[in-house]
C-alpha cells in the first residue's frame, strides 16, 4: 500500500487534536482563559513537531499512545510561542493559523495569560505522564529536562531574544544560523530527541533522529522565511512581507531567495542521510523531510 503523506498528517495532527478536547471536557469552559488557550491550540495548525514526535517513536518501534502526552507538551509550548510571539511587543501581527491572533481576538492581557497557561499545561502533563507511568518515571523527567532546555533560555526563547534585537542589525551568517537553531530548530529537534527517548531508541539511533532533527529544524525556518516573501497569505493563513517591514534577518533577506531555495535543498539531502541506517518505519519522516521543503502553508 502506498503512503499518503497528507492523510498520515492529518489523522496524526487530530490525534493530538483530541487530546486537547478531552483537556477540555475537564475545564470550565466559559473561562476566558480557557477560551483563549483553545481558541489558538484549534485554529488549525500543521502540528508538526508532535507529529515529528510520535513518527521517531514509529520509526525506533516504540509505542505511539505511550508517547502521546510528550507529543501534546510539545505543541502546547509551539502554541505558546506563536501568540507570544505575535504580540504587538515581538512581532505584532494580527492574523495566524488562518484566524485572527489571540491578541486581536481577545485582548493582550488574555493573550499573555493564554501563553503562560499553555505552556505551564504542558509540563504539568509530563508531570502526569511520569506519575502514571511509575517504573518509567526516571524517563519522563528527563523529557522535561530537554523540553525546558530548548524552549528556554538556552533554546526558543533566547532564539526569540535575538530575533527581536537584531531586528533593523545585519546579523553574519553564522550568527542568522544560530539565531534559527534556537528560535525554531531547537524545539524541532527536542520533538525528535523526546521521540527517541519515549520510543526507546539506541544511543546511535538517537544521535541520527537529532541530526535529522537539526537540518529539517533549519530548512523549516528558512523555508518559512521564503514563504514570508513569496507565500500565499491565504495558504499560509498569516501575513506575508512582514519580516522586510520589520528588518528581520533572515536567508531571502541576506542570500536572496535562490540560494536560500538550494541551502533547503541541501539541509534535506543531509537530513535524509540521517535515516539510512533505519528500516522502512522511517518512511513518514522521509516524506515530511521532503514536504518541509516544498510547504505551501
Ligand atoms: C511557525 O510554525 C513558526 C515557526 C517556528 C516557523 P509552524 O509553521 O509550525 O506553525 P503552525 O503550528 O503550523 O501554525
Ligand atoms: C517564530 O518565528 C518562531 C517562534 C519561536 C514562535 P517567526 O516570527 O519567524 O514565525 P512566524 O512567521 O511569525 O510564524
Ligand atoms: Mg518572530
Ligand atoms: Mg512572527
Amino acid at each position: 500500500m502506498s503512503f499518503n503523506l497528507q492523510s498520515y498528517l492529518q489523522a496524526q495532527g487530530n490525534k493530538i487534536s483530541a487530546v486537547f478536547n478531552e483537556f477540555l471536557s475537564e475545564r470550565d469552559g466559559a473561562s476566558q482563559l480557557i477560551q483563549a488557550m483553545s481558541y489558538s491550540f484549534l485554529a488549525g495548525g500543521k502540528r508538526i513537531r508532535p507529529i515529528l514526535c510520535l513518527a521517531a517513536v514509529d520509526t525506533v518501534g516504540g509505542d505511539e499512545e505511550i508517547a502521546l502526552p510528550a507529543a501534546f507538551a510539545l505543541e502546547l509550548v509551539h502554541t505558546y510561542s506563536l501568540i507570544h510571539d505575535d504580540l504587538p511587543a515581538m512581532d505584532d501581527d494580527e492574523l495566524r493559523r488562518g484566524v485572527q491572533t489571540c491578541h486581536v481576538r481577545f485582548n493582550e492581557a488574555t493573550a499573555i495569560l493564554a501563553g503562560d497557561a499553555l505552556l505551564t499545561l504542558a509540563f504539568e502533563v509530563l508531570a502526569n505522564a511520569g506519575m502514571t507511568n511509575g517504573p518509567s518515571a526516571i524517563k519522563w523527567l528527563g523529557i522535561t529536562k530537554i523540553l525546558a532546555e530548548r524552549a528556554g533560555c538556552t533554546g526558543m526563547v533566547e532564539g526569540q531574544m535575538r530575533d527581536i534585537l537584531s531586528e533593523g542589525k545585519l546579523l553574519s551568517v553564522d550568527e542568522m544560523k544560530k539565531l534559527h537553531a534556537l528560535k525554531t530548530g531547537a524545539l524541532i529537534e527536542a520533538s525528535l530527541h523526546i521521540g527517541a527517548i519515549v520510543g526507546g531508541a539506541s544511543p546511535e539511533q538517537t544521535r541520527h533522529l537529532r541530526r535529522y532533527g537539526r537540518k529539517i529544524g533549519l530548512a523549516f525556518q528558512i523555508t518559512d522565511d521564503i514563504l514570508n516573501v513569496n507565500g500565499d497569505p491565504k495558504l499560509l493563513g498569516k501575513a506575508v512581507g512582514s519580516d522586510a517591514e520589520k528588518l528581520k534577518n533572515t536567508y531571502p533577506s541576506l542570500l536572496g531567495v535562490d540560494v536560500s531555495l538550494s541551502l533547503v535543498r541541501e539541509l534535506i539531502g543531509e537530513a535524509l542521510h540521517s535515516l539510512e541506517t533505519f528500516n522502512k518505519k522511517a518512511l513518514p519522516l522521509i516524506e515530511i523531510a521532503s514536504y518541509i521543503a516544498q510547504r505551501n502553508r
